[in-house]
């Protein structure tokens, strides 16, 4: 078993483990509330809610629109119908959605109750569960209504990808490859040839996500460079109505910000060996309006994640007319 220590807000654990869901050992006293959306297939949900002799399963519909406000007061009147009090644990099982949502929950709910997060997707493993965001969408953007919460735990067993489709395996790459451009220009390298085992990937994006987490756990400066890609990629996802994965679009972000530069062929390159290829035909002042609209934007400026090297970012701070300069008039792809 492969743990990996937390010190960023609370200190937490991240278990990673081949078949760690065969035996969870959870304490067995207390009352869980397992709460999973229907895209995630029913042998997970079993394997954990099997282990427990209190537990009761929630599962919202699969898909960004559960991360919403009548979701979350939906669940909110469940836990209370079915008396669940400030001892109560919740455990996340499924994607990023799913961590977003409990963890959001768990932050509220009789002003904080514990959580433990079980990651089912790449994306969720190697990005989502670690650093203690979670949040809710309202109808104008993503994650406007969030908390610093982290987890009990993170408990990961690779396994469970045996059963996610291609498209969202991208989702996870799309992640990985990002983590690789702003911290580690090496792992770029072992991304593109495919070099190391999966296990091996997930736990190296973790620790890197981790120094970024633990400098700076409430995103005030260098935990912003995580965003690069997201700013174009965020807009792209709600502007298309999540038509497009969040992978694609925050590999198009990428693209979109590596154009022109001396980056460009390499990272093309590595994005394009994991098919993250879907060629965005967007408005620009559609997508500048939709950009304008993103958290980060501060009075008229928006903060923009660029690369200074392989390995390498820098913050900058600017006007939304020099948007205009960033984003191409259509779409690229190398
Ligand atoms: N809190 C953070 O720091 C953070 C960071 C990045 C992304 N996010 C959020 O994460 C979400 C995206 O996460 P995601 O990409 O995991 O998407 P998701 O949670 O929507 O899951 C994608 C799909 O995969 C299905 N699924 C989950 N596990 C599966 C499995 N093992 N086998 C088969 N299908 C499975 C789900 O049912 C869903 O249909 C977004 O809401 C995003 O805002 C949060």
């Amino acid at each position: 078993m492969i743990t990996v220590m937390i010190n960023a807000i609370n200190t937490y654990e991240v278990f990673i483990k081949q078949t760690l869901l065969e035996h969870l050992a959870l304490d067995d006293t207390r009352d869980y509330v397992i709460i999973t959306d229907t895209g995630v297939p029913k042998q997970w949900v079993t394997k954990v809610s099997s282990q427990l002799s209190n537990v009761v399963v929630f599962t919202v519909n699969a898909g960004e629109e559960s991360k919403s406000l009548a979701v979350y007061q939906h669940l909110i009147a469940e836990l209370q119908a079915h008396s669940m009090d400030k001892s109560t644990c919740l455990i996340a099982l499924g994607g990023g959605m799913i961590g977003d949502l409990t963890g959001f929950i768990a932050s509220t709910y009789y002003r904080g109750i514990d959580w433990i997060n079980i990651p089912t997707t790449l994306l969720a493993m190697v990005d989502a569960s670690i650093g203690g965001k979670v949040a809710l969408n309202t109808t104008v953007s993503k994650n406007v209504i969030g908390a610093f919460y982290p987890p009990l735990k993170i408990m990961i067993d690779p396994l469970v990808l045996s059963t996610l489709p291609e498209k969202e395996m991208g989702n996870g790459y799309a992640e990985m490859i990002k983590i690789a451009c702003i911290k580690d220009a090496e792992f770029l390298t072992v991304l593109e040839r495919k070099s190391w085992s999966l296990n091996d990937q997930i736990t190296h994006a973790i620790k890197l996500k981790k120094w970024f987490i633990e400098q700076d756990p409430y995103d005030l400066n260098v935990r912003k460079h995580l965003n690069f890609g997201h700013t174009v990629g965020h807009a792209l996802e709600h502007l298309y109505q999540y038509q497009y994965s969040h992978g694609q679009c925050v590999a198009y972000g990428i693209r979109i910000m590596v154009h022109k530069t001396p980056f460009e062929t390499r990272i093309c390159r590595v994005l394009n060996a994991y098919n993250l290829i879907d060629v965005i035909a967007y408005d620009k002042p559609q997508l500048i309006k939709q950009i304008m609209h993103d958290k980060k934007k501060q009075k008229n400026a928006i903060e923009i994640i660029e690369l200074s090297d392989f390995g390498q970012a820098i913050i900058r701070l600017i006007d939304p007319s020099a948007l205009e300069h960033y984003i191409p008039e259509k779409g690229v792809l190398l």
